[in-house]
């Protein structure tokens, strides 16, 4: 196994296993494209050993901004900006492939960014701002604002698109029982409730893309918090989303972040990501901590993943691996 050896995800094929993970550069203007986001991503789409790039969360609407200089893909003006990015991505060649990841804060956006009081699966306060509960017409309307954004992507270029249930953002707080307390089918009494917005949206998205569009989720698999997902849950949850239709799961952590406190081993979330491996038959993707090739090409090997994401070793170095 070598991470130059190639790859199918759906109907695509990577050229190698190293993927560069969504990294939010803030770099964008009102949520368009600029000259200097186009220029950090051509400096990385350079490095032969990357066969993938997930790019920066993209919010699907205002209402789940996340951040001032986010990018948006929450209406059409976005397309010709986000056809630009990919044409620099692809390059002429097209040989490295380009995902989407779109997202909705959710209770992680503040008054201020969404222009309104931000939503969630059920009241909480974050940073001071205390969201409100979603009602079952507006959580339809969200796999909606999804599948929208998805079809976006694949006008602007794309090759897949990702959505983001990580890192404590809104589908993250439906699959976590430490904000998800709704007693309706949303709610937290079965990872089937606590799922069924991701399948209206996964759903949603297929419709509108086409089964020849790859899907990924970004799994926010375990909390490590008392009351919160867990890492067998993770596994059941893959399997779940792989029902729904999903073509790649990207393993990474929930309300904790991309991390896990007090671990910064190579590959943090290689338990996890071997777990789900095992258990689902489409590629798995997991990112944390590797900064080496060898590091890389030993998770690979080890059968931990079948895809391996370094995010800030190619921050710091875009020719990060090549000799
Ligand atoms: C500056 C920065 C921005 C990030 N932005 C995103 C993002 O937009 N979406 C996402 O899913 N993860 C995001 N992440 C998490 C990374 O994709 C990755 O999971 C994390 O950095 C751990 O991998 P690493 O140890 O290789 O850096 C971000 C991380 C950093 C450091």
């Amino acid at each position: 196994m070598d991470i130059r050896d190639s790859l199918e995800i759906g109907c695509i094929r990577l050229r190698s296993r190293i993927v560069m993970p969504p990294l939010a550069t803030e770099k964008s203007e009102n949520g368009h494209v600029t000259a200097e986001l186009c220029e950090h991503y051509a400096k990385r789409a350079e490095n032969s050993l990357i066969g993938l790039i997930i790019t920066e969360h993209m919010y699907v609407t205002p209402q789940g901004r996340a951040s001032r200089y986010q990018l948006s893909i929450a209406d059409d003006s976005v397309i010709e900006g986000l056809k630009r990015l990919t044409d620099t991505i692809h390059g002429e060649g097209n040989a490295i492939k380009v995902f989407a990841q779109i997202n909705h804060a959710g209770g992680k956006s503040t008054p201020e960014l969404a222009g309104e009081q931000p939503v969630s699966a059920s009241v909480y306060t974050y940073k001071d701002s205390m969201c409100r509960e979603l009602s079952i017409s507006e959580i339809h309307r969200i796999a909606e604002l999804f599948a929208a954004a998805a079809r976006r992507a694949r006008l602007s270029g794309y090759d897949g698109v990702e959505i983001h249930s990580a890192h404590g953002y809104l589908l993250d707080q439906f699959y976590s029982p430490l904000v998800n307390q709704r007693r309706d089918e949303y709610g937290a009494s079965s990872l089937t409730d606590r799922l069924r917005l991701h399948k209206e949206i996964i759903e949603a998205c297929s419709s509108k893309v086409g089964r020849d569009f790859p899907i990924a989720v970004r799994l926010g698999g375990c909390d490590y918090q008392d009351g919160g997902s867990k890492e067998e849950e993770a596994v059941e949850a893959s399997e779940l989303l792989c029902s729904y239709g999903v073509n790649l799961i990207d393993v990474s952590g929930g309300m904790n972040g991309y991390i896990i406190p007090g671990h910064d081993h190579p590959g943090y979330f290689r338990e996890m990501s071997a777990a789900i491996k095992k258990a689902v038959d489409v590629p798995v993707l997991t990112t944390g901590g590797i900064t080496t090739v060898e590091q890389a090409e030993e998770l690979l090997c080890s059968g931990c993943a079948d895809l391996i994401g370094v995010g800030r070793a190619l921050l710091k170095d875009p020719e990060w691996g090549l000799m």
